[in-house]
C-alpha cells in the first residue's frame, strides 16, 4: 500500500483545494492531509489568521472521499516527522513550492511530487474579490 502525504491551508475550501487532494490520492492507495493550525498560518509567508478556523477546515478536509487521513499541521520544522509518524511514501504539493521541499526526499527516503497548481482560484483572490 503507498501513502501519500499533503499540506497545506484550505481555508475557504475551493476547486483548487479539491483537484489537488484528488489528483495526490490518485498518485498512492491512502492519503494522509495535514492541515495547517491557524497559528502556524500566521507564521507562514502570508502572515494571516485564516477566515475558517482549524476545526471546520480540518473537518471539511477529512470528510472528502480522496482523504483517509487529517491531523494538525503546527510548524515547518517537522515535516520530515510528520513523513515519518504517517509512514509516507510519497509527498504531494502544489507547484507553487516547486523545489522548497526536494530535501525531503535524502532526509526521509520519500518521492517528492510537484503538481500544477489550478488556474484562476486561491483563498487570497477570493479574499481579495470579497473585500472589493
Ligand atoms: N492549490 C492548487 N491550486 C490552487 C490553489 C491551491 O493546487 N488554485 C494547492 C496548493 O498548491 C497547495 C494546496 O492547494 O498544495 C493548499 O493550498 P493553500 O495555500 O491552502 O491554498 P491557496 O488557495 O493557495 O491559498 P493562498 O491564496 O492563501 O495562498
Amino acid at each position: 500500500m503507498k501513502t501519500g502525504i499533503t499540506f497545506g491551508t484550505f481555508d475557504m475550501f475551493h476547486y483548487g483545494h479539491l483537484r489537488i487532494l484528488q489528483r495526490s490520492r490518485a498518485l498512492c492507495d491512502r492519503l494522509v492531509v495535514g492541515v495547517a493550525s491557524d497559528e502556524f498560518n500566521m507564521r507562514k509567508d502570508k502572515h494571516r489568521v485564516p477566515v475558517v478556523p482549524w476545526e471546520q477546515r480540518a473537518a471539511i478536509v477529512a470528510e472528502l472521499k480522496c482523504v483517509d487521513e487529517v491531523f494538525k499541521e503546527d510548524c515547518e520544522e517537522k515535516k520530515a516527522d510528520y513523513i515519518r509518524e504517517h509512514g509516507a511514501d510519497v509527498f504531494i504539493i502544489g507547484a507553487d513550492y516547486e523545489g522548497r521541499f526536494d530535501w525531503l526526499k535524502e532526509k526521509c527516503g520519500v518521492e517528492v511530487v510537484y503538481l500544477p497548481r489550478t488556474p484562476g482560484v486561491s483563498t487570497t483572490d477570493l479574499i481579495s474579490k470579497i473585500k472589493s
